[in-house]
């Protein structure tokens, strides 16, 4: 079963599984996440809470997709509403800006209003629009073609990575495509149980074994033109299956979700031109 129920969100982290005992595999977490270089990915951005003493507590990742909207995954705003949430927009968590959200609509909404019906049971992306547009990053290209599957690809985020604490700055990650059977394989070992995942999930692994974790959901999976391919969703292995060699990242794969990204982001180019 492949589920996005669980409110748990996903960072990127590698665990040398095989070099460590498990006594020591914690202190391990990381070894191959690279923080981002701060120019790389700076349309990539954190969704936060403000909390008391006007703190920010980041709890999901994001793209600008255009310079008021956000790409990211529909469970990060379950039962969030606009006025708690924050777009951070920075590499550096603690140097960043941060803008007020709006509104957002997530596809299953959209495909509702619509009168659409959806392909896919689960679809696990949502687009936040500002209140103000972000004037100086250029928001990131979305690539609907079909990838090409022997490239490397990026994911990256902010999900929280050693002692559980969420990093300062962006991390980042190189992974490979992996087809659907290995995917299924794979996650059958961890869940006990047969899998079968639907054609809108991109599954990629990294060199060793680099699992996304909380804090990641929400964020790009992108091609080597940095263009985004990929929304990176949560899966069960947050808390208990972290440490599986088996464990493997999935997508959803934006390329099912053009009318959708495009029509919401058209939609709000249109009010602000009255
Ligand atoms: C988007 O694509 C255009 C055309 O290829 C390129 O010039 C631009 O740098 C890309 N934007 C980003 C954020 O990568
Ligand atoms: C996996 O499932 C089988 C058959 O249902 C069961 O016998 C076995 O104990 C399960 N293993 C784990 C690790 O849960």
């Amino acid at each position: 079963m492949y589920l996005f129920s669980i409110s748990c969100i996903l960072l990127v982290q590698t665990i040398r599984y095989s070099e460590c005992s498990p006594a020591h595999r914690e202190r391990l977490f990381g070894l191959d996440v690279i923080p981002a270089k701060a120019d790389e990915f700076p349309f990539v951005v954190s969704i936060g809470h403000v909390q008391h003493k006007r703190q920010y507590g980041h709890f999901c990742t994001g793209s600008l997709i255009t310079k008021e909207h956000v790409l990211t995954s529909a469970h990060c705003l379950i039962n969030e509403t606009p006025r708690n949430l924050r777009v951070s927009v920075g590499t550096d968590l603690e140097e960043s800006e941060t803008y007020p959200v709006l509104s957002w609509i997530t596809y299953d909404q959209w495909a509702y209003k619509s009168g659409r019906r959806s392909s896919f049971k689960d679809n696990d992306i949502a687009v936040v629009t500002l209140v103000e547009p972000v004037e100086n990053v250029e928001p990131a290209n979305i690539s609907f073609a079909n990838y090409d599957r022997s490239k490397k690809v990026k994911a990256a985020g902010w999900g929280k990575a050693n002692e559980r604490v969420v990093p300062r700055y962006l991390q980042s990650l190189e992974l490979r495509i992996v087809d659907r059977e290995e995917c299924e394989s794979s996650m059958s070992v961890i869940t006990n149980e047969s899998m079968e995942l639907a054609d809108n999930v991109i599954c990629a692994k990294g060199s060793s074994n680099s699992v996304i974790q909380c804090g990641d959901s929400g964020g790009p999976l992108m091609d080597e033109d940095k263009s985004i391919i990929g929304v990176t969703d949560s899966y069960l292995a947050c808390e208990t299956h972290l440490l599986h060699p088996d464990s493997t990242n999935m997508f959803m794969d934006v390329k099912f979700y053009k009318s959708f990204i495009d029509s919401v982001t058209r939609s709000a180019r249109k009010r602000s031109k009255l």
